[in-house]
């Protein structure tokens, strides 16, 4: 079983993800998340807020609404372009984004005629056409044209039509950013790659406006402080690198946009793109929507209209390859273990408190009475099923870091024995020195 295959196994065995609706059949492209799921995304969310939001003053927080006017998506040029080569199998009747087709992505294709082939029946394919990636819905009880709305398709919108907004309640200067983790809909073609492109997902973006002979400097500032944070992630520097988009890939709205890509299993791929985005959707928003959503430069008296450097990634984007980058097994006493290196401020459970099997009242008391101390402030399990051996191997098996065990010298000493995952290496420590010790494990200033 190779590496992403193994993943997906433990990520539904364990808890972390599994496909949606699957007792119906599930529904491609589209995922569930289990509690480590949920504890894991909640500890990227909070990292990334730390790291753009909370050590900065410039930067504010905003949620808007998932589903918006048609207004917004011609504005945005959403309706236009935000589309992707499409192909059709005559016979199976598959489809396919072509340009992935013709990378290689479903394997090597067979050419007729100089057309290429059905990677799965080798069948006709249909002529290119562009498909929009937006899904559309209708608000009210009468579904006409009138009720048509449309599903964010990037988070971004929601900050640039309420941009006046920010202006009037922060009072703040150009350079300033407003900061958004929600919920994105994308009708892809092909999911693929288990929670790599799906159709439902949760991006963090920021979207940093500047007067615009500032962009360029902000646009470098922004590439190099994202890198950055992947390298205090705890990613191999050979597995991150930065990629600047050559001319034809950039996306309607940008001039320059630079991706961090992961090398994953099936090679380099993006988890985030720092785009510059220029003045392109406040003006077409301005034009649009006919407000003024121009900024008014104290020092030159004149009105412009900001440029835009958006640094923008996926959740579960980032999710899959941190569970790619940590998965490790090694062998413990001739026994192979499978075992997420997590660093500790990203494991979903931090401290496992495994009691020694007894049925002492007093031992039972006092290990319960750890336990819930240490939940009030880390994220713990009790688990007092199965041997030591088993409830380690089962720790590893989901990453947490530090696996307390009380025995019966903690009723004499009020001592417990720490057992470091990484290294199985084991210490005692006093009862009233632990939270400490553990706060100064897990914490991290990012
Ligand atoms: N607002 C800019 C924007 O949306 P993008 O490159 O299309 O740019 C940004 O998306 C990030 O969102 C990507 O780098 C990726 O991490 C994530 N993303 C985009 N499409 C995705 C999909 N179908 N499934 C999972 N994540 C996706």
């Amino acid at each position: 079983m190779n590496k992403l295959d193994k993943i997906i196994q433990i990520s539904k065995n364990r808890g972390f993800v599994f496909p949606a609706a699957e007792i119906y059949g599930g529904l491609k492209g589209f995922y569930d998340f289990g509690h480590l799921g949920v504890l894991l995304k909640n500890k990227i969310k909070k990292l990334w807020l730390q790291s753009v939001v909370f050590k900065r003053d410039d930067i504010f927080l905003i949620e808007s609404s998932l589903i918006g006017p048609k207004k917004i998506y011609e504005a945005s040029g959403h309706l236009n372009n935000f589309q992707d080569p499409l192909v059709e199998c005559k016979q199976c009747h598959q489809r396919f984004r072509n340009d992935h087709l013709l990378k290689g992505e479903y394997g090597k294709i067979e050419i007729k005629n100089n057309k290429p082939l059905c990677p799965l029946c080798k069948g006709q394919l249909t002529e290119e056409k562009q498909f929009n990636l937006m899904f559309k819905t209708f608000a009210g009880p009468v579904e006409n044209s009138a009720a048509e709305v449309y599903l964010r398709p990037e988070t971004a919108q929601g900050i640039f039509y309420n941009f006046k907004h920010y202006l009037n309640f922060t009072r703040t200067k150009l350079p300033f950013g407003i900061a958004q983790i929600g919920k994105s809909f994308r009708n892809e073609i092909t999911p693929k790659n288990f929670i790599f492109r799906v159709r439902e997902f949760e991006q963090m973006e920021l979207e940093f406006f500047t007067k615009p002979k500032e962009s360029k400097q902000w646009f470098n500032f922004w590439v190099a402080e994202r890198y950055k944070w992947f390298l205090k992630l705890g990613f191999n520097q050979k597995n991150i690198r930065q990629r600047k988009y050559n001319k034809k890939e950039l996306a309607h709205y940008s001039t320059a946009t630079i991706d961090i890509e992961y090398k994953f299993p099936w090679g380099w791929d993006e988890v985030e793109g720092i785009a510059n985005r220029t003045d392109y959707d406040l003006k077409n928003h301005s034009q649009y929507s006919q407000e003024d959503l121009s900024y008014f430069d104290q020092t030159t008296k004149k009105k412009i209209i900001p440029y835009v450097i958006e640094p923008s990634l996926g959740v579960e984007r980032l999710m899959l390859a941190i569970l790619l980058e940590f998965y490790n097994e090694d062998t413990v006493k001739e026994e192979t273990r499978n075992i997420f290196k997590f660093p500790p401020f990203l494991a979903p459970i931090e401290v496992a408190v495994l009691p020694l099997l007894s049925n002492k009242q007093n031992l039972i008391k006092k290990s319960q009475s750890i336990y819930y101390d240490i939940k009030q402030n880390f994220q713990a399990v009790y688990d007092e099923n199965g041997s030591i051996g088993k409830r380690y191997r089962r720790q590893d098996e989901i990453g947490t870091p530090f696996c307390l065990t009380i025995d019966f010298q903690t009723l004499k000493d009020d001592t417990i024995t720490v057992r470091d995952r990484d290294t199985t290496y084991q210490e005692r420590i006093k009862i009233n020195e632990i939270k400490d010790y553990l706060k100064q494990k897990i914490e991290i200033n990012i």
